[in-house]
């Protein structure tokens, strides 16, 4: 399957290390929640990666659902739903191993982001993890200019760029309700109050694998 967001620069290392982590600690049968599972690409790698365990992805797009639920019959299973609306959604398993989201946190509000990680921990089994791949949230005009030169390297090694801006000002113009990554210290906040642990797992640029669990 082609990624769909193949244009990406970072996407298909960071994707196969959030997979890889799986992959590794992934018991025969576990359940993975993907939120914003789009067309199933992480579905794609997952299965590819183990085919022992089971992908359960949700989304609010129904065409992108029924793309996904064609590829993989009984070994994966696709659910409507909308993030902002927590309590309709009823995933096929009471609870999963991993619950992950990719690209889809920076489309919902900050208070939306906290309700849907506190859905997640509560869909997990005792020693489940909570995965979360986005962008982070720039903060600090006076650091932009190193910023800068890190998407400048990344679009120069790999012939593309990420969602970039020339300016801080320009960088908080595009913020939009479709555009609106959380801060690092946000999440770390949201989950201390879960009774989550979180830490970085890998960065490329501000594009950040976090992964959490319970202390
Ligand atoms: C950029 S795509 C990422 C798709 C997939 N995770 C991937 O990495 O290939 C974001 C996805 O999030 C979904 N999405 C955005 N807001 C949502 C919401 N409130 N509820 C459910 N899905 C949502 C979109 O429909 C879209 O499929």
């Amino acid at each position: 399957m082609k990624d769909p967001i193949g244009s990406h620069p970072t996407r298909a290392e960071q994707l196969d290390i959030l997979v890889t982590i799986i992959a590794e600690m992934a018991r025969p049968g576990d359940a993975i929640l993907d939120l914003g599972c789009g067309t199933g690409y992480l579905e794609h790698l997952l299965l590819a990666a183990r085919n022992d365990i089971f992908p359960i992805g949700v989304d609010r797009n129904l065409d992108s659902l029924a793309t996904a639920a064609a590829q993989f019959g009984t070994r994966a299973a696709f659910v409507r739903g909308d993030l902002t609306a927590l309590d309709a959604i009823k995933p096929p398993r009471e609870r999963c191993r991993f619950a992950v989201t990719a690209l889809t946190f920076h489309d919902l509000s900050d208070v939306d982001k906290q309700a849907v990680l506190a859905w997640m921990a509560a869909q997990l089994e005792e020693d489940g993890v909570i995965l979360i791949y986005d962008r982070l949230r720039l903060t600090e005009p006076s650091l932009f200019a190193m910023q800068r030169a890190i998407w400048n390297r990344i679009e120069r090694i790999n012939g593309r760029a990420m969602r970039t801006a020339a300016t801080f000002a320009a960088y908080e113009a595009d913020l939009s309700e479709t555009n609106r990554p959380a801060r690092l210290c946000d999440y770390e906040t949201w989950f201390e109050a879960l009774g989550f642990g979180s830490q970085i797992l890998h960065l490329h640029g501000n594009v950040a694998l976090i992964g959490a669990a319970r202390r």
